[in-house]
Parts: structure tokens; C-alpha cells; sequence
């Protein structure tokens, strides 16, 4: 009889809409999980639940990644079988109302912490046979172009960048892969969409008329992270109803 591995799989952001929604698919396709957020309460339970370990961290902490990689190797035999990295911004504003502390806050929050989460990760990765899968986020905004969105974009950007620039250097140890989501009903967009009209009217723009659900963007999470996708890398998978390709109207 086969004995799955008992390395972990480490989700930053696992509190949050699709953070969860991932943890969730992973544990439900058998995949030992480790999560990290900021509210040790709802970590506590969703742990619980998918029987997961858990690190208790703000990421603007020192150290937190090496925390986080550490407390998720403890577990996991010294290695760890990859990483999701579920945390972001949504900052959209007019170009000439974007300040550099604005452009600056993104690119930190989108691209830098998601390579240091991956470098913290990687002594651990590495150990994982036969390879390691990172997930990380970037946005439609990248392949489609929005008004408003020129400091997500830049900053989602770069993570699409990264992942094919890791994933390159990164093979055959570890695969990268990354996610692009539309807009997503997440407490992340909850201003944009507090407005039913104009959530109604984006959701009007997607070939799929509606705006997406974290159930829409976990099972892709997971099929990423998981042993199914072995021979995918270096890939930005859309889970945006056509927003980014497709044009129904006009
Ligand atoms: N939702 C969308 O429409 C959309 C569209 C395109 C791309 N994305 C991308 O998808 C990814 C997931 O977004 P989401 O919508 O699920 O976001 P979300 O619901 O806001 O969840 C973000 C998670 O990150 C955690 N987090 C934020 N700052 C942190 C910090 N300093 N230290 C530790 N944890 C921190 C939050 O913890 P707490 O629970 O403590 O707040 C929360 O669990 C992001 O990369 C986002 O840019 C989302």
C-alpha cells in the first residue's frame, strides 16, 4: 500500500476568502496542509477541521517566513511540499492619484513577500520528492488591461514574471505556477462590490455573466499544488470567466 507523504503544503493567507476556499480543496484532495494568518481564533478552528497544523504570524513581522517555513517543516519530516501564497492587494485609484508609498505598498505585499515566502520555503522544498509546487496570485488586471489599475497591475506583474523566472530556475525540484483571477467575491474586493450596481455591472463584463466565488479559484489551486499537475510549469492559469480573452458584447 502506497504511504502518502506527510510534508505540508504552506498557504499564506489561509483566513482569508480564497486562502480558505484553497485549504479547503488541498485537505479535500488529500493534501496535509499547513496555514498562516493573523487571527489565531479562525485558524485554530479551520485546523481543526482539515486537521492542520497552523502558524499565527503577521507577516510584517521579522522572521515570519522563516516561522512559518520552519513550524511547517517541523511537521512535514523537514520538508515541505509546497506553498500557496493567498495574500494581496486591491488598489485602485487614477494614475494621478497613486502615490509611491502606494506603488510601493503593492509590490511589497504582491511580489516581494510572495519571493520571500517561496526563499524561506525553498531549503524545505528542495527536500520534497519527487518536486514541490508554488501557487502564487497575480490578477486579470495583467492580461487585460483597467483603468485605475496601474499599480496592482504593475505589481501583479512582476509576479508573473516570477513565477516563470522561478520555475525556470526552480526545475525539476520545485514547479511554480501561478493563478489569475477576475474579480472574486473575497473580503479583499468587499469595497468594490459593497455597491450591487456596480457589482452587477462587472459581472455583466465576463463571458460567464457573474463575478467569481473562492470555490471558482480553489480546485484550480489545488490542481496546481498537487501531484496532478506534475508536468505544468511556469504556467498563469486565468480563472476569470473569459474576462481577460473574450468579448461578448460589441
Ligand atoms: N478577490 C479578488 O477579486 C482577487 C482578484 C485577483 C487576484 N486576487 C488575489 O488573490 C489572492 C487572495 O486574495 P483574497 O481575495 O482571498 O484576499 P483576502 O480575502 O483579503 O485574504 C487575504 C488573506 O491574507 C492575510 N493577510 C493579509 N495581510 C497579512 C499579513 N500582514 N500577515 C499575515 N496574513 C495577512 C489575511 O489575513 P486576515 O484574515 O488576518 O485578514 C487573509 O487571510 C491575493 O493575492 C489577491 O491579490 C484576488
Amino acid at each position: 500500500m502506497a504511504v502518502s507523504s506527510p510534508a505540508r503544503i504552506l498557504i499564506y493567507g489561509a483566513t482569508g476568502g480564497i486562502g480558505e476556499a484553497s485549504a479547503r480543496a488541498l485537505a479535500q484532495a488529500g493534501m496535509a496542509v499547513h496555514l498562516v494568518g493573523r487571527r489565531g481564533d479562525a485558524l485554530a478552528e479551520l485546523a481543526a477541521e482539515l486537521d492542520a497544523t497552523f502558524t499565527t504570524t503577521d507577516i510584517e513581522l521579522a522572521g515570519a517566513f522563516k516561522q512559518a517555513a520552519e513550524e511547517a517543516a517541523a511537521t512535514g519530516e523537514g520538508a515541505i511540499a509546497g506553498l500557496v501564497f493567498a495574500i494581496g492587494t486591491i488598489n485602485i485609484k487614477p494614475v494621478g492619484r497613486l502615490t509611491r508609498a502606494d506603488f510601493e505598498r503593492d509590490f511589497l505585499v504582491n511580489s516581494i513577500w510572495a519571493v520571500e515566502a517561496v526563499q524561506a520555503a525553498l531549503p524545505f522544498m528542495v527536500k520534497h520528492t519527487p518536486c514541490a509546487s508554488v501557487v502564487l496570485f497575480s490578477t486579470v488586471a495583467v492580461a487585460q488591461g483597467f483603468t485605475g489599475h496601474a499599480s496592482i497591475g504593475m505589481a501583479k506583474g512582476a509576479v508573473e514574471g516570477l513565477t516563470r523566472s522561478l520555475a525556470a530556475e526552480l526545475a525539476p525540484k520545485v514547479r511554480v505556477n501561478c493563478v489569475a483571477p477576475s474579480l472574486t467575491r473575497t473580503p479583499l474586493a468587499g469595497k468594490l462590490i459593497s455597491n450591487p450596481q456596480m457589482a452587477d455591472a462587472i459581472a455583466a463584463m465576463h463571458a460567464m455573466p457573474r463575478l467569481g466565488v473562492p470555490q471558482d479559484i480553489a480546485p484550480v489551486v489545488a490542481l496546481l499544488a498537487g501531484p496532478q499537475s506534475s508536468w505544468m510549469t511556469g504556467q498563469v492559469v486565468a480563472v476569470d470567466g473569459g474576462r481577460s480573452t473574450l468579448r461578448t458584447k460589441g
